[in-house]
């Protein structure tokens, strides 16, 4: 799926977060955005995602403008075409590594075992081969997001948006999350990630440096507060329930994938 955002402005709290950004990601390509801490990247990642409407421009989703989208279809985007991978965002922590892996994909009339070779194979993917039964709450941080990397492998999603998806990862678990994501374009998928690691910003085949689409603006990003307000599990508009956790899954929960 391509996603192209046309000059798109963002202001919060009345302080202008993005001013006229443009940005198209296409399918079997990965893109970077990047830039110094506060330009923009996360709340960029957000409109791709139709997780934020922009005040002004478009998100187009194939062609389509997204921003007259009513809620069921964001939803449905949500649920059937996007996998997000964001810091601390997107996990149940009281349930298994499994039940967040499978959460949006399964159907309560499939066949279970299916399934549960299609979570685990995901989970040793990401090199969490066997730890499906584990609460996620016992995960480490770089862990917990390597389990959101193993949703969007068991998703096949069409888009996946990816926020720091190497920041808290050790050298050997960088490479990997960066395979992946190559690996996931190659299949086709739309791949985004904001970053500022510099050899995941070589892999991707395409760089964005957000703030810098108006050259009237400079480099330098326009001057903003300091605490994204919809970055984690306090997004206004999702509540504490990410897009794709809404259906609560008992089947999935510890002790059934023995
Ligand atoms: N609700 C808000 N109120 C005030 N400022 C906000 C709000 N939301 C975001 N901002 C500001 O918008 C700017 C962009 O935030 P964003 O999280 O997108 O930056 P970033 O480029 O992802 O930064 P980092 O590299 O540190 O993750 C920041 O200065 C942030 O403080
Ligand atoms: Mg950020």
């Amino acid at each position: 799926m391509e996603l192209h955002a046309k000059n798109v402005s963002l202001a919060v709290g009345g302080r202008t977060v993005l001013h006229h950004e443009t940005v198209r990601a296409l399918p079997g390509r990965t893109l970077a955005l990047v830039g110094p801490s506060g330009c923009g990247k996360t709340t960029l990642l957000g409109i791709l995602g139709l997780l934020h409407k922009p005040d002004t421009g478009t998100v187009l989703a194939d062609g389509t403008d997204t921003c007259r989208w009513k809620d069921d279809l964001r939803r449905r985007f949500w649920q059937k075409h996007a996998a997000f991978v964001f810091q601390d965002y997107g996990l149940v922590d009281d349930e298994s590594v499994a039940y967040n892996v499978a959460l949006s994909g399964l159907s309560l009339f499939g066949s279970a075992r299916k399934h549960v070779a299609a979570v685990e194979k995901a989970l040793e993917r990401v090199a969490l081969g066997g730890r499906a039964l584990e609460r996620c709450s016992s995960l480490s941080g770089g862990e917990k997001q390597r389990v959101s990397l193993a949703r969007a492998i068991f998703q096949r999603a069409d888009v996946i948006l990816a926020d720091e998806p190497t920041a808290s990862l050790d050298q050997g678990n960088r490479e990997l999350v960066a395979g992946f994501l190559k690996a996931e374009a190659a299949r086709g998928a739309t791949v985004v990630v904001a970053t500022h690691d510099e050899d995941l910003i070589t892999l991707c085949d395409e760089v964005h440096h957000v703030g810098t689409t108006r050259p009237d603006l400079g480099t330098t990003p326009p001057h903003l507060g300091a605490t994204p307000p919809d970055v984690g599990t306090t997004r206004p508009d999702l509540g504490a329930t990410p897009p794709d956790l809404g259906v609560t899954r008992p089947d999935l929960g510890t002790g059934k994938l023995a």
